[in-house]
């Protein structure tokens, strides 16, 4: 066994992702015969069968997943020296696995877009989905560092707040509450809701937010993601509450109102996060640092509203008794 190479091993986990000798080949830029060579070294160093074969599909055996897992932890280990001996001869180089909630799609890009630009060297993947399955990732240890809009209580993680993230109530431009001042959360209730999904952290919140209060809201439908809540809202569907944004950017201009609802916006924070104990990674460390200017580099980005009085989170107040926003200049390149 201690005489298997590093690329019989890397030839065993292409095999492993694809499920077949061919694509593993082709992957490598191998021949299918050497690829099976170098399968039977492997086997023979370890004398036990790594694969079995029925009907046309590869299956694990037991000794093979075992290597699998083993294969995990090297591969890793051997990515973390790479980017340390890059970071030795000064050059930041390697990948960065990044996982987050589907609302901070709406800023992560763009920091992102910044954070390339910085480093070209660094290869940048990006997981969005809402919550649950945030959690579940982070659990499972599966990618660099996490974006989410509160620490789970449930797993033991390193976590950091970075930016503010404040959840308003979103109507339509021509809903009767629109133009209202000082709307109670009783009022609220009495309105038909658009919800997001269970397992997501906007809809925790926002449930929270009610029932602190001991009111309950009146859901009408519940909705997979903030762009089809916004759209529904737009449509006459309800009213609802997200994150402030969500309205960046794609808003479609001029036809939603941020209302004016006492006790909100609901002041919460972005927070990176990972699991305690995982040693990050040198590219992982150099994104935290990044991650430290967010609320600045953000408030650079090229985007501005227009706003009233009684829109509490949009900064230029100009546009009297009218509580309309629009997005006044969007250039994707700055
Ligand atoms: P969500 O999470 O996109 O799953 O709603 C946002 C948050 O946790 O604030």
């Amino acid at each position: 066994m201690r005489h298997s190479t590093l690329r019989q091993l890397e030839v065993f986990e292409a095999i492993v992702r694809y499920g077949s000798y061919t694509r593993a080949a082709e992957e490598l830029f191998l021949t299918q015969p050497t690829v099976s060579m170098q399968i039977k070294k492997l086997t023979d160093a370890i004398g036990l069968p790594l694969f079995e074969q029925i009907g046309k599909k590869i299956y694990l055996t037991d000794a093979g997943k075992e290597l699998h897992e083993m294969n995990q932890d090297i591969f890793k280990r051997f990515e973390r020296f790479e980017m340390i001996a890059a970071d030795m001869k000064g050059m930041k180089t390697g990948k960065l696995r990044l996982a987050v909630v589907t609302t901070a799609k709406y800023f992560v890009p763009r920091l992102l877009g910044m954070f390339c630009r910085k480093y070209p060297g660094i290869e940048v993947s990006l997981k969005v989905s809402n919550r649950a399955h945030i959690l579940e990732r982070l659990a499972n240890n599966q990618d660099d560092l996490y974006v989410l809009g509160q620490p789970p209580k449930e797993i033991d993680v390193i976590a950091e707040t970075f930016l503010e993230n404040q959840l308003v109530a979103l109507a339509s431009v021509d809903h009767p509450l629109a133009n209202e001042k000082g709307i109670t959360a009783k009022r609220i209730v009495k309105e038909s809701f658009l919800s997001r999904e269970s397992g997501s952290g906007t809809r925790i919140a926002t449930e929270r937010f009610f029932a602190d209060l001991n009111l309950k809201l009146k859901v009408r439908m519940e909705l997979g993601s903030n762009e089809a809540i916004k759209q529904a809202i737009i449509g006459g569907l309800g009213i609802s509450i997200l994150s402030h944004h969500t309205i960046a950017l794609d808003a479609p201009a001029g036809q939603l109102v941020v209302l004016d609802v006492k006790g909100l916006p609901i002041n919460r924070h972005w927070y990176y996060a990972y699991p305690a104990g995982k040693q990050l990674s040198v590219v992982a460390q150099v994104f935290l640092e990044y991650l430290q200017q967010a609320s600045q580099l953000l408030t650079d980005v090229s985007y501005h509203y227009e706003s009233t009085d009684h829109c509490p989170l949009l900064p230029n107040q100009n546009q009297k008794n009218s509580n309309q926003f629009r997005i006044k200049n969007v250039s994707p390149d700055s």
